[in-house]
């Protein structure tokens, strides 16, 4: 028997809360930078109940785990329960890293920097004037709402079929991070399958899934209605990973756009939390290396 030696005693303790997480791909990437890197750690999937999350937490600092992520359906509670929570987390109100240290809770959000690294980096391109429209107006779409908008795009609209919901991050962006943003008239909201909403999709630069519409296993359902000709053939981003091509992205792909899938931002909002936790600066070779592999097995 070839004896496995990878846990001992000082082994770095990381790892994932949430409700479901028996999908989630992220220790892939934390793992493999464990392994690559020579640190000796490990991060795992903890799955939580709702009625558990303060225990749970309470449990992860007790234990001494060195910090962990926070995915659905925990990132707006897990705020309740931090010491300390860095500027993106104020602005959000949501957090999917924590940093444990001397037993205090450090919250971080790295979705959004996450999306906008891989945007870049896969696209080659950034949001700077851009037109970029959202799908969707739960907690992703916020969060990339707001970026884009950090980010200098000159155009934001947001589509929801719960209006509402889409009215409120608007009302947010347009109160609080308008001035002296690239803006050139404030965010607006449609209703999906208005003919408003199909003008914008036909003209717009850069269109973006935050839905879970077309998510595994319900691989038939679009968030746009299948004869969208995309005329300005944007470039169009899907948050959702499984399946690598949802049916809104062939539809895309179809009709001429460029199309990418969220695994990108899952890499990079996971790398920024790794080097979070580690207090280091993942090198880029390494960061190209695991960039090439993970983007190559998320395509499978
Ligand atoms: P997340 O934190 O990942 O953004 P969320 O906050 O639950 O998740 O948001 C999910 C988004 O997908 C919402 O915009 C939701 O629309 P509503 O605001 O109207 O609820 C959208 N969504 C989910 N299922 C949908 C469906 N079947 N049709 C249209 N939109 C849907």
């Amino acid at each position: 028997m070839i004896l496995d030696k990878r846990v001992d005693g000082r082994t770095k303790l990381t790892g994932l809360i949430g409700n479901p997480v028996e999908h989630t791909v992220s220790p892939v990437i934390h793992n493999s930078l464990f392994s690559y890197l020579g640190i000796n750690g490990v991060y795992l999937p903890l799955k939580t109940e709702a009625t558990q999350l303060e225990a749970a937490v309470r449990g992860l600092a007790a234990l001494g785990f060195t910090g962990f992520n926070v995915t659905i359906p925990y990132k707006e509670a897990i705020c309740g329960l931090l010491d300390e929570a860095d500027e993106e987390v104020k602005l959000l109100g949501t957090a999917n890293t924590v940093r444990i240290r001397d037993g205090r809770l450090y919250g971080y959000n790295t979705d959004g920097t996450g999306f906008v690294t891989a945007f870049k980096k896969q696209t080659g391109t950034d949001f700077s004037g851009k037109k970029v429209c959202i799908l969707g107006a739960g907690g992703t779409a916020r969060t990339l709402a707001v970026k884009v908008v950090q980010e200098g795009a000159g155009r934001v609209c947001i589509i929801n079929r719960t209006v509402s919901k889409a009215e409120v991050i608007a009302g947010y962006i347009n109160n609080r991070l308008s001035a002296g943003s690239g803006l050139r008239e404030p965010v607006f909201t449609l209703m999906p399958g208005t003919e408003r909403a199909r003008e914008i999709l036909n003209s717009f630069d850069i269109i973006i899934n935050t839905t879970s519409v077309g998510m595994f296993p319900n691989t038939d359902a679009s968030p746009v209605e299948d004869d969208v000709e995309f005329l300005s053939k944007p470039i169009v981003y899907d948050v959702i990973y499984n399946p690598a091509e949802t049916r809104f992205l062939a539809a895309a792909r179809q009709k001429g756009c460029r199309v990418f899938n969220g695994a990108g931002m899952l890499l990079w909002q996971g790398i920024r939390a790794f080097e979070i936790w580690m207090e280091i600066s993942v090198p880029d070779d390494v960061l190209q290396d695991l960039s090439a592999s993970f983007l190559k097995c998320m395509e499978a």
